[in-house]
């Protein structure tokens, strides 16, 4: 049944509408603990590995222990996705920091929460990936660790619902006139047939999608350069591209309200689109 679907929480699959934690949570009261989205093609985990990797680092991050080994986590995310009536997934797993009094610093032995879910992927419609998206753009206000895949996406789901109140379907976002992100999906862009995507640092998300398009590029032999992107490269390039575990790649064709890029998805989305597209399956079976 789709409408009450099996969940994992804690050591137990069991519908999502069974499915409690207690108030005193620390992700529920502080936000504290992260979280990963990992897609699922033909009920096959898409880079798990990577997410994996990622998943252990937004935990160092907030000095919490993985509460599992990677075999483990491998073993539940696909016993979850065995459990779904869909073949192509989007899993959503979250670890915080557990239940105690409420108090800023860290409870001394407490148990995390592990929770996972998992929905039908609803990757973008034909229309978006044929005539592209609109986004807005905005100064990014959020913390210093955008690095870190937190729960604590205030800074994120503000930015996000700029876009939605104008119908657009992401917020661009600058700081100290360079291009960081956008609220949930990395931002690439192409100048004179490069494609140009900021650095990994602390301001953006290390995406995974992000990565997958380096090494497509490098495949096909598109040229590409990672260095910092100022705004005003980024307004005149072009093209721009979202990318994100659920988007996959996207291009921008309405900016602010304007046209952007010619208005039409350009020539090097396409060949990296048609790589994207080429590659997830195998990539897949090999995850
Ligand atoms: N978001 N940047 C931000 C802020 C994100 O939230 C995401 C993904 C990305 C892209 O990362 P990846 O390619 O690994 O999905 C970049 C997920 C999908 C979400 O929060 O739902």
């Amino acid at each position: 049944m789709t409408d009450d679907p099996i969940v994992y929480l804690n050591g137990e699959f069991l519908p999502i509408s069974q499915a409690r934690i207690p108030v005193l949570d620390r992700g529920f009261i502080y936000g504290d603990g992260v979280y990963e989205v990992i897609p699922v093609y033909r009920r096959a985990p898409f880079r798990m590995p990577h997410h994996l990797a990622r998943l252990q680092h937004s935990l160092d991050g907030i000095r919490l222990a993985n509460p599992m080994t990677n075999d483990a986590w491998d073993a539940l995310v696909r016993d979850l996705c065995a459990r779904q009536p869909f073949d192509d997934q989007s899993v959503y797993l979250q670890v915080t920091r557990g239940v105690a009094k409420r108090d800023h610093a860290f409870p001394k032995g407490v148990a995390p929460t592990v929770f996972m879910m998992s929905n039908p992927l609803a990757l973008p419609s034909r229309e978006q990936v044929e005539h592209g998206v609109a986004v807005v753009t905005a100064e990014d206000n959020r913390w210093l660790r955008c690095d870190l895949k937190t729960t604590s996406l205030l800074g994120n789901v503000l930015m996000r619902q700029k876009a939605a109140d104008v119908g657009a379907v992401e917020c661009v976002m600058f700081r100290d006139g360079h291009l960081t992100e956008a609220s949930a999906s990395n931002v690439l862009i192409v100048r004179a047939g490069v494609i140009v995507a900021p650095p990994k640092d602390n301001q953006i998300l290390p995406g995974i999608t992000y990565d997958a398009t380096h090494e497509f590029a490098r495949e096909a032999g598109m040229p590409m350069e990672v260095r910092a992107v100022t705004r005003d490269e980024a307004l005149s390039a072009d093209e721009m591209w979202l990318s994100s575990s659920t988007k996959e790649v996207l291009a921008v064709t309405t900016l602010d309200g304007k046209p952007f890029g010619g208005g039409v998805p350009g020539p090097m989305f396409r060949r990296m689109y048609q790589a994207f597209q080429q590659h997830k399956p195998a990539a897949a079976r090999r995850a």
